[in-house]
């Protein structure tokens, strides 16, 4: 009878846990939409936030902080059970995600992981290694440069948006590892604010400024494909002429990549939809979780395959072009 009176117990508790995780309200602060990259993240976290049946509660950021912070105190007065939040820059959160705490709201970070993360609480953190991406970038082109014989090259970094993690982050590590590629000169540093149209008007401003380039180290693939149109409308060869390697590895720049046109990409997933369905559900079991940030494993890809880059290999695009997502 006590076993049966347990067993009751138990599955009243599990029966009232998935009652409660299925009536949840989970609101999204995005940043925009500037890249395939941001299209695919919203798509992919919104979709898993749905299919988990609950109720979701969107904003686009536009690119404003303003609206964030403005969007972050609409979720408080609303009472949604859950905040899930990327910022658009890593600084000016403090306050805002204080009152989010204040309001006892459980707050998940993904993608860019704001500077004042450490001064508030949150339940989960996961995001690319912005570093590690960054520094994956510049030692594929120097790697490359060994195998093809090239020992000089004018590089140029094309930056994300200003103070962004992404942008901190790949610009740490693209500067760490120029400095054990002597041989790669920097010859330009410029933001093209993760969007291809800037991405194609820097590179129009540099082809006529600069003497000569001969790679573009951009950090996002968005950009790197708006650069593609400027060297073509240049008559350069892109590729050829300047070695192109982005960031994000996007299926535009698998087919760029496949076409010559671009050399490689550094993959930074957006797909984080599956894991924050499961990182609810595991709070919602009463689950806590270290403050340490997770990134996801990521590979590189690039036109042949088999250069060596930190801890892993390039892959080549083309074998693994149709199993893209995004
Ligand atoms: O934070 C991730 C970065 O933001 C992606 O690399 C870029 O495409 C996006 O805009």
């Amino acid at each position: 009878m006590k076993k049966l009176l347990t067993l009751v117990l138990a599955l009243v508790l599990v029966m009232g846990l998935a009652a409660n995780a299925s009536a949840l309200t989970v609101a999204f602060s995005q940043i925009g939409q500037e890249s395939d990259w941001r299209t695919a993240n919203t798509d992919n976290v919104n979709a898993a936030i749905e299919a988990a049946g609950w109720e979701l509660v969107y904003s686009d950021g536009q690119q404003k902080q303003e609206n964030q912070i403005a969007a972050l105190r609409s979720f408080i007065t609303q009472g949604v059970d859950y905040i899930l939040f990327t910022g658009v820059v890593n600084t000016g959160w403090e306050e805002v995600l204080t009152e989010v705490n204040e309001a006892e709201i459980p707050l998940i970070l993904l993608d860019r992981i704001p500077d004042c993360a450490d001064q508030i609480d949150y339940e989960a953190a996961f995001g690319g290694d912005f570093i590690e991406e960054g520094y994956r970038m510049v030692k594929w082109a120097g790697e490359y440069m060994k195998t093809i014989g090239m020992d000089s090259a004018k590089v140029v970094i094309m930056e994300g948006t200003t103070g962004s993690g992404a942008q901190v982050g790949r610009t740490e590590g693209n500067l760490a590892a120029m400095e054990k590629y002597p041989f790669l000169k920097l010859a330009a540093q410029q933001s093209g604010n993760f969007t291809r149209a800037e991405g194609q008007a820097v590179m129009e401003s540099w082809l006529k400024s600069l003497d000569k380039i001969d790679v573009l180290i951009a950090q996002n693939d968005d950009m790197a494909l708006g650069a593609v149109d400027a060297i073509k409308a240049a008559g350069l060869v892109p590729g050829k002429d300047i070695i192109i390697v982005g960031c994000d590895s996007v299926k535009a720049a698998f087919d760029a990549i496949v076409a010559g046109d671009m050399n490689c990409t550094v993959e930074c997933t957006p797909l984080y939809g599956p894991t924050v369905e499961e990182f609810i559900l595991r709070i919602e079991a009463g689950e806590e979780f270290s403050k340490e940030i997770v990134h996801p494993e990521e590979f590189v890809y690039d036109t042949d395959g088999g250069i060596a880059v930190d801890d892993t290999v390039s892959i080549k695009a083309a074998d693994v072009i149709d199993s893209r997502q995004y």
